[in-house]
């Protein structure tokens, strides 16, 4: 495709004149701010509590859990770089599972009564690690993402899809191997799934959260209910049935819990599932179906937030007021999920100039928070930015586009960008993410996940020349 690197960029006048002959739509400052009057400096509140600045962690596993879902040295050395990182809001973490036949790995982390000590003490190093370089926590915002993942669930074997998802779907069963209805979770045992959540957000309050993210997202299972439109059941089919396992979710942690908080992370709109066509370019693969896309157009293509809107308004009735914004899904249209220009190796050249991904998911949020200027949306998707993240970002928060800007894979491989950028400090070039997809790659082939080109401590480790080894078998 013709689109330059934005590392080619080599000013700010050419990336936003790149931004206007490509016809991508998205604010930029010339100049960023630092220090304590900053805009991405600002504080604000939610439920009472103060946030102390405009940066975000979002959630990351990096599939290197034990097999019983505890946290190892690699998982702590994350969730301690998050908490250096300077960011006053810690999105979930990780997606953590509510139970085990839920696990997206065998190395993601499990909300049980055994491991909810080990749960806490990753809390608590990220917060000790926040204090020891910010001097104070009292206005970080620490929650834990947890999750079902459905018919993306490999709790046993990590090359053993063993699904469990809400309704048949042409494109997606063939994925992962699903041949007849015993996959699909019964009324009833949905209803026993919104226990487990429950149950699981009693543990992460214990362990010390202000916050759980009952995960809609990414094709996993709460994202995929919203778009049940076909089944049948208490569960599926009118709006009403397909939110009806949020908000009892919703209903029973407030009852069981004293004052944990709720937020949900949100694929705001979705795409049909891509592959790789001629030259390996991603485009639609045949027979998707529109109806089991949720926030897409009529050709399952094109964005209408329809119903998302009706669901933060009944997010907002339910007493929920943070949403983490994403789209897609990093499993069946990763160039709408995580913009990058190398792709992972189950996903395709991107079709469009990744920076167009990443102004659709800021558009996105835009037109949330007009709509419903009393939530708080947290943006994702700027990791592509690279040099221009910061730039983007303040214009973002400064027009009111976005409360909060969300770093995913820029937090990996530049962990304490948010320090830096508040200091004011010289832009650590080498650091940023040009979006090499490793730390998908990695995972997607059985390694774990981290930060291979850049991280230092990544890069020292014996599984770099696994993966290099294993790209090149690819590309031969
Ligand atoms: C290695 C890796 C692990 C991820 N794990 C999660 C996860 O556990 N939960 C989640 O909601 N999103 C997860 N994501 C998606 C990110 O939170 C984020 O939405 C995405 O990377 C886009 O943001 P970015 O452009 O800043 O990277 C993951 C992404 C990566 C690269
Ligand atoms: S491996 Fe590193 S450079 Fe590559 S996408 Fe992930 S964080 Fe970015």
């Amino acid at each position: 495709m013709a689109y330059p690197r934005v590392a080619s960029l080599k000013t700010h006048d050419d990336f936003v004149s790149h931004l206007r002959d490509s016809d991508i739509e998205m604010p930029s400052d010339a100049e960023v701010e630092s220090g304590d009057a900053s805009p991405l400096a600002q504080s604000f509140e939610v439920h009472g509590q103060t946030v102390g600045n405009r940066w975000s962690i979002l959630p990351m596993e990096g599939w290197d859990g034990t097999t019983d879902g505890l946290p190892t040295d690699l998982t702590r050395r994350r969730w301690r770089n998050f908490g250096l990182s300077g960011a006053k809001l810690i999105w979930g973490g990780e997606a953590v599972a509510v139970r085990h036949d839920g696990r997206a790995n065998p190395n993601q982390l499990l909300l049980t009564d055994k491991n909810l000590s080990a749960i806490e003490s990753l809390r608590q190093e990220l917060v000790d690690e926040h204090e020891s370089h910010f001097g104070r926590s009292d206005d970080l915002l620490v929650g834990l993402q947890l999750t079902h993942s459905g018919r993306f669930s490999r709790p046993n074997i990590k090359s053993l899809t063993e699904p469990r998802t809400v309704q048949r779907n042409v494109v997606l069963d063939r994925r992962v191997k699903i041949t007849d209805d015993s996959a699909i979770f019964t009324d009833d045992e949905l209803s026993t799934l919104i226990d487990d959540f429950i149950e699981a957000a009693v543990r992460a309050e214990k362990a010390g959260y202000r916050f759980v993210d009952v995960k809609h997202c990414h094709g996993y299972l709460g994202h995929e209910l919203l778009a049940g439109r076909e089944r049948t059941g208490k569960f599926g089919g009118s709006f009403e049935n397909r939110t009806r396992f949020l908000r009892d979710i919703v209903s029973g942690i407030e009852a069981a819990t004293n004052d944990l908080k709720i937020g949900v992370r949100l694929s705001l709109f979705d795409f049909l599932p891509f592959h790789p066509g001629a030259d390996r370019v991603g485009e639609p693969e045949p027979g998707g179906e529109p109806n089991k896309v949720f926030g897409g157009g009529e050709d399952g293509l094109t964005i209408d937030m329809t119903e998302t809107s009706k669901l933060v308004d009944l997010m907002h009735e339910i007493g929920i007021r943070m949403i983490c914004t994403t789209a897609g899904s990093p499993y069946t249209n990763p160039h709408i999920q995580r913009p990058a220009y190398f792709p992972p190796s189950d996903g395709y050249t991107p079709p469009e100039d990744p920076l167009a991904g990443v102004a659709r998911q800021i558009a996105a949020v835009a037109e949330m928070k007009k709509k419903h200027s009393e939530m708080i949306f947290i943006g994702s998707g700027y990791t592509y930015l690279q040099d221009y993240l910061p730039n983007v970002a303040q214009a973002v928060v400064k027009a009111g586009m976005a409360d909060s800007i969300g770093l995913g894979r820029m937090v990996l491989s530049y962990p304490d960008l948010p320090a830096d950028v508040t200091a004011g400090t010289v832009w650590q070039r080498k650091k940023v993410c040009r979006t090499f997809s490793d730390c998908t790659t990695a995972p997607r082939n059985g390694i774990i996940s981290g930060c291979y080109p850049l991280d230092p401590f990544y890069k020292k480790r014996d599984e770099r020349k696994q993966l290099n080894d294993l790209k090149k078998a690819l590309q031969a």
